[in-house]
């Protein structure tokens, strides 16, 4: 059955009117219209769905609406935008770490997450921190040349 719950996506306070076993991914992208976030496997174990939950990059597919209550959310259209990137965005551009992109948006956000906790990771946290985000094109070394672009 249908409640409501709060919570803030993109430092906005929202509402919606969901079941609370429904997932995020599901509301993020057909009640809110926030498609940045991609649908890969729907198991919580390919990482393009990761968005930002109070600081920490978690499956959207594999978290319930129950679970955000009162969490603030970012996804990647509150990362940046095209007139003001991030410098995450930024360095995946100059790295070109994208082939068809569909894991970018995950990338991206677990990327963001780390440096948010922790501003100038290793080589190795940063490779720790990526290695559920899976992309089928190989572009795991060029992401890796960008976030540690941005970590130097
Ligand atoms: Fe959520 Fe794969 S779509 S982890
Ligand atoms: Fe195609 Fe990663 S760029 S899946």
């Amino acid at each position: 059955m249908s409640q409501k719950i709060h919570f803030a996506v993109n430092g906005l306070a929202t509402q919606v009117s969901a079941d609370p076993k429904q997932s995020l991914l599901d509301v993020l992208r057909n009640d809110l219209q926030l498609k940045a976030t991609r649908l890969g496997c729907g198991l919580g174990q390919c990482g393009a769905c990761r968005v930002i939950v109070d600081g920490h990059a978690v499956a959207a597919c594999d978290t319930p609406m129950w679970a955000v209550a009162d969490k603030n959310i970012t996804t990647l259209e509150g990362l940046g935008s095209p007139q003001a990137p991030h410098p995450l965005q930024s360095a995946f551009i100059a790295h070109q770490a994208a082939q068809c992109g569909f894991c970018t948006s995950g990338m991206l956000m677990t990327a963001a997450a780390l440096l948010q906790r922790q501003p100038h990771p290793s080589e190795n946290e940063i490779k720790q921190a990526l290695e559920d985000n899976l992309c089928r094109c190989g572009i795991h070394q060029r992401v890796l040349q960008a976030v540690m672009q941005v970590a130097a």
